[in-house]
């Protein structure tokens, strides 16, 4: 049986028997005991995505990143010899937070030779190990070498730094993130250095703002005022919102063909977005990449025209790839049952010049615009499905990966449970 089924072949959910076609259950953004067991189960085994490389450009580079749904605080850092490495952010001492600025909660980065703790003064160099303490002599039998900062795995697949709470990780970075991710290898995204970031405290579980970037149904409803009509022309053909769907394991990619902008309706656009050559699909001049064939892994449906890749990545993080040549990250980092905080981040070839700019400024607040209505629906879901009211919901088949992404939370906190059990 083919996985990768075409609309014309029917169901897309039927072609993953394992999904079922049953009404779900929400009671996994809702329960506070299931939200626990994913913080073990899912965010301490599984690779998380915490950024780019062009975020270290030299050595001594470094970011922090709160990890509360992992009850930890990470710094990643450049070492000495180039390579990007990842540890917790703890002094050995007395348990100081080592890096930070003005607020102890907050992330920070910047660049420097060696973390100096606040507190008592020991320092540790890029590499992780402790190179001074203060007074040493009055310690008692104290070996430096015992004392260096505590490491996470850490690793790098295109450009993006990946960390694993686990002991020992369950797999290799990249046979964590399995073909459908891999081939997209090969894809600029070291060009797209020039950044937007958004970043908002949403009252919702994360998986349900996943959701709602996951499924095209709401789009003609939720953004009704900015969806074209003519919006994908092959997914009307196909009679689906979006032509292609596939799973690959725990990840999921949506396919969706497109339409020029420019050769919407001019009913369908804003006076700005002519003004400025951009939109929501991104600046209408597309930057010239300097490469030769798209990786295999894009476009995987062939559509023509195509508009965009949207890949979810288990469990918390999304690359969509624009065909006007630019990309978008999303992340959902869990704080609590009914609340994660979302971060949304633009990337584009920098600028040559002022109209450039504003293109892409433009396509950065577009996209924030349509990020707000998705989320403002949110908290009104979180708020009714706390009230238990109704316990089962149906879902359609445009709706598959929502469907899966329900699943995967499930398999991974029952296989979890089962180790534990010793089964
Ligand atoms: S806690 Fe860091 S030096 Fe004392
Ligand atoms: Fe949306």
């Amino acid at each position: 049986m083919s996985r990768w089924p075409k609309p014309a072949e029917g169901s897309w959910t039927e072609h993953y028997p394992e999904l079922g076609t049953a009404p779900v259950s929400y009671e996994d953004s809702i329960s506070p005991e299931f939200y626990e067991l994913e913080r073990e189960a899912i965010f301490k085994r599984a690779w998380l995505n915490v950024g780019r490389v062009e975020q270290l450009p030299k050595v001594g580079s470094y970011f922090t990143k709160e990890l509360d749904v992992a009850r930890t605080s990470i710094v990643v850092v450049r070492d000495a010899g180039g390579d990007v490495r990842a540890f917790h952010n703890i002094c050995r001492h007395r348990g100081n937070k080592l890096v930070w600025n003005d607020f102890p909660r907050e992330e920070t980065s910047g660049t420097c030779r060696q973390f100096t703790c606040k507190y008592h003064g020991w320092r540790y160099n890029l590499g992780g190990a402790l190179t001074f303490v203060q007074q040493e002599g009055e310690f008692f039998d104290l070996d430096k070498s015992d004392y260096g900062l505590v490491p996470l795995h850490c690793d790098v697949w295109a450009g993006f730094i990946f960390v694993n709470l686990a002991t020992t990780p369950e797999q290799s970075l990249p046979d964590f993130l399995g073909p459908m991710i891999t081939d997209l290898d090969g894809y600029p995204f070291d060009k797209m250095t020039e950044r937007f970031y958004y970043r908002a405290e949403v009252g919702a579980n994360w998986k349900l703002y996943m959701d709602a970037f996951q499924e095209f149904y709401h789009a003609p409803v939720l953004h009704a005022r900015q969806t074209p009509a003519k919006f994908s022309t092959a997914a009307q053909q196909a009679g689906f919102e979006a032509p292609h769907y596939r799973i690959d394991g725990p990840h999921r990619l949506v396919s969706t063909s497109g339409i020029a902008a420019w050769e919407l309706d001019p009913d369908m656009r804003k006076p700005m977005e002519d003004i400025t050559r951009s939109g929501l699909f991104g600046p209408w001049d597309a930057p010239d990449l300097g490469v030769g064939a798209m990786p295999v892994g894009l476009n995987p449906a062939g559509c023509d025209p195509w508009g965009l890749d949207s890949f979810q990545v288990w469990p918390n993080f999304v690359i969509l790839i624009w065909a006007q040549g630019w990309y978008l990250t999303y992340h959902y980092w869990p704080i609590a049952p009914n609340r994660h905080l979302f971060e949304g981040t633009a990337y584009f070839v920098p600028a040559r010049n002022a109209r450039e700019r504003v293109a892409h400024e433009m396509a950065a607040v577009t996209f924030k615009e349509y990020g707000l209505q998705d989320s403002n629906t949110l908290e009104a879901t979180q708020t009714m499905l706390e009230s238990r009211v109704v316990t089962a919901f149906p879902l359609n088949d445009q709706e598959i990966l929502c469907r899966h992404l329900h699943k995967v939370a499930a398999d991974w906190v029952d296989d979890y449970k089962r180790q534990g059990a010793g089964v």
